[in-house]
């Protein structure tokens, strides 16, 4: 396939595994890499910008192919050293970054100068036109299907694919919802140039996640995520457990709640013990809606080989309607 994703990363396919917490480690980027999509480590997973260097090698000794670093920035009372991430990954030579959350802005200049690529992560058209103005090389285009943090427009993809492509003149990537060929057709023909999936990357064979974890979201339909954090205006999608239930049961009491009240409940160390044990009702979990297109555990090269023949066979098959 060539797009101009597929041009600017130097990837065989234009399927990308978007950065996540606990799971973005060498094991799940490097497959994804050597499978022909572009993989993805997650900074923030690595406790020090040290560890993350140090991954970063590790990924190199399972692939030779491109990969990519995540950096979440998101506003914390005492955030992780970012800038020192951003060292981290400019002296190992990574060529490629997404960013998520707050605009990458102060980095971008740092990383343009070594010729790092951006690809911007955002849930709304005007992020990504702030974005394209500060200089990124594409963006990716969260819907309000998507695993994680949707933000709170509740724009799904149908919409805010198209909008966007309408307004950006740098390439998108779709995010969100997307599990199979169907779904990466329906992003090309809605005007994005390349894919990012989380939740179905979780579900395959190399993804550093508990067995029982990937079963139960196998066995999950469309309508097990929950959104938690409503009430306080930063929204994650998760899978629909007993913890989600009580966060949410929590800020739906009468008064609502503070964040305070149900810190022991989101704590990420708690979250990657779920992840890590299975105990798949013991921690948040994020999950996408995407779920309930998941019925098997692949490795990332099934899944890519059989999306690519998927997503060829339905623009085929639209095509045909139109003779
Ligand atoms: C377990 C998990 C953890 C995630 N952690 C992060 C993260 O740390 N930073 C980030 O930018 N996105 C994170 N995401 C979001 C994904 O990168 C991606 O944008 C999203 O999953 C796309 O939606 P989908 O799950 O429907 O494919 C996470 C997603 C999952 C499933």
């Amino acid at each position: 396939m060539k797009t101009r994703i597929t041009e600017l990363l130097g990837i065989r396919y234009p399927i990308i595994q978007g950065g996540m917490q606990w799971v973005g480690r060498a094991e799940l980027a490097s497959a994804v890499s050597n499978a022909g999509g572009l993989g993805i480590l997650t900074a923030l997973t690595q406790p020090t910008p040290d560890d993350l260097r140090r991954e970063i090698e590790r990924t190199r000794t399972m692939t030779d192919k491109p990969f990519g670093v995540n950096l979440t920035i998101l506003p914390a009372v005492k955030p992780p050293p970012y800038a020192e991430y951003v060292q981290a990954i400019i002296d190992s030579g990574v060529k490629i970054v997404e960013t998520a959350g707050n605009s990458p802005k102060d980095f971008i200049a740092a990383l343009k100068e070594h010729g790092v690529k951006i690809v911007h992560k955002c849930t709304s058209v005007r992020h990504a036109l702030s974005a394209e103005r500060n200089g990124v090389d594409a963006v990716s285009v969260d819907g309000f299907e998507c695993a994680g943090h949707p933000g709170e427009d509740d724009v799904p993809g149908l919409v805010l694919l198209p909008v966007a492509a309408r307004k950006l003149r740098i390439p998108i990537i779709a995010s969100g919802g997307i599990a199979d060929g169907r779904g990466m057709a329906a992003a090309l023909a809605l005007g994005a140039e390349g894919i990012n999936m989380g939740t179905r990357f979780c579900v395959t064979k190399e993804a550093p996640i508990h067995d029982n974890i990937k079963q139960a979201l196998v066995e999950a339909t469309e309508r097990d995520t929950k959104l938690m954090f409503r009430t306080l205006h930063n929204t994650a999608r998760v899978f629909r457990n007993a913890i989600s239930e009580e966060v949410v049961a929590t800020e739906n009491r009468p008064g609502g709640c503070e964040f305070e009240d149900v810190r022991p409940l989101v704590a990420g160390a708690r979250g990657r013990a779920a992840l890590e044990s299975g105990e798949v009702h013991n921690g948040v979990v994020s999950a996408g809606q995407c779920i309930g297109l998941i019925d098997d555990i692949p490795t990332c090269a099934e899944l890519l080989e059989r999306m690519v023949r998927e997503c060829r066979e339905h623009l085929d098959r639209a095509r045909g309607w139109m003779d």
